[in-house]
């Protein structure tokens, strides 16, 4: 397999999604279509699967490289999959067996040096799934004032000294705008120098380039979005499963199954239910599954992925 198609978790994917042959499936991540493709080979020899992918790039690539050996069995969409329910049933794909979701960004996408996702590729700071939509990243780190800046690296980086470069930003833009990867890295390991007693095992500004991403994309909206649409497009003993990659993306999973495991939404202190709903899911995976050793040191986008699975119930 080329390198960059290398799936996170494969085998679990595929043991808790559990796609079987002739089966209909969603893969709302693309990507390079690592997943897409074992999912395929396993439901041959009829299967179907719907690909979203937000990113154009992605759909062009899986298309040219999974086109001549599925056919018309791989539906692709470029789509952001907080708008999956309409594009799926557009597609004919609206009672389906399985849903996956494999969060985050890809290795071509950090790779890219024109689009400033990667600390390493550096080029200029868009961040964009869809270059088509919304702001770049560039475009917030000019426009928003300390204040919101510090919110912004607080919230979706959870970095301690969020005011510190906040106001480092605001300062060194008023010589000139900072427009590219390069440039944000720079500053930032400027303003957070490293402590000789906690050697670090990834770069100062991880944390900002990953909360500068998840502003940029919407991503933790697309994410409740995503998940509920999904849950309706289930057919009852279909499988949803998620890779996440960070604490804020899992939390929105685990809730997102607790609730549905539990149905009733009503206070703890009526004595009985009046809301009505009954649990939609059950967990396939108690709690969540995390790669080997050996995986992460096969390939590190892997660390810190986190798997957690679920089956529809019966309404
Ligand atoms: C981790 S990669 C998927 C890798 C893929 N599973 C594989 O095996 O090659 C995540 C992909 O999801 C896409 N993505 C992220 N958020 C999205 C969203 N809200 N809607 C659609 N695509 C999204 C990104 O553009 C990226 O290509």
């Amino acid at each position: 397999m080329e390198a960059g198609h290398t799936p996170v978790l494969a085998e679990e994917v595929m043991s808790t999604l559990a796609p079987a042959r002739g089966s209909l499936q969603i893969d709302a991540t693309l990507g390079g279509g690592g997943h897409t493709e074992r999912i395929l080979e396993a439901t041959d020899p009829d299967g179907r699967l719907l690909g979203l992918d937000a990113d154009g790039a992605a759909i062009a690539r899986v298309d040219g490289r999974l086109r001549p050996r599925f056919g018309d069995r791989l539906v692709l969409r470029q789509a952001n999959f907080r708008e999956i329910a309409t594009i799926a049933r557009e597609a004919g794909f609206d009672q389906v067996d399985g849903a996956l979701f494999d969060l985050g960004l890809s290795s071509f996408q950090l790779a890219d040096t024109d689009r400033g996702f990667g600390i390493r590729a550096g080029g200029p700071l868009d961040m964009r799934f869809d270059t088509s939509r919304g702001v770049p990243a560039s475009e917030l780190l000019a426009s928003l004032d300390t204040n919101e800046l510090t919110a912004l690296f607080r919230r979706y980086g959870e970095e301690p000294k969020a005011g510190r470069v906040a106001r480092a930003i605001v300062e060194a833009r008023s010589t000139a705008p900072i427009t590219t990867a390069e440039e944000l890295a720079a500053l930032v390991e400027r303003v957070l120098p490293p402590n000789p007693r906690q050697p670090r095992r990834t770069h100062p500004a991880t944390r900002v380039f990953q909360a500068l991403r998840i502003a940029v994309n919407e991503e933790l909206e697309a994410l409740e979005a995503g998940l509920t649409a999904a849950l309706d497009l289930l057919r009852p003993g279909g499988r949803l499963v998620i890779l996440s990659y960070h604490s804020l993306e899992d939390r929105i999973v685990k809730r997102f199954f607790a609730a549905e495991r539990r149905g009733c939404v009503c206070p703890p202190e009526l004595p009985v239910c009046v809301c009505g709903r009954n649990p939609r899911l059950r967990l396939v995976t108690r709690p969540s599954l995390t790669p080997t050793a050996a995986e992460i040191e096969a390939n590190s986008r892997a660390r810190s992925a986190r798997l957690r699975a679920a089956e529809r119930l019966a309404a």
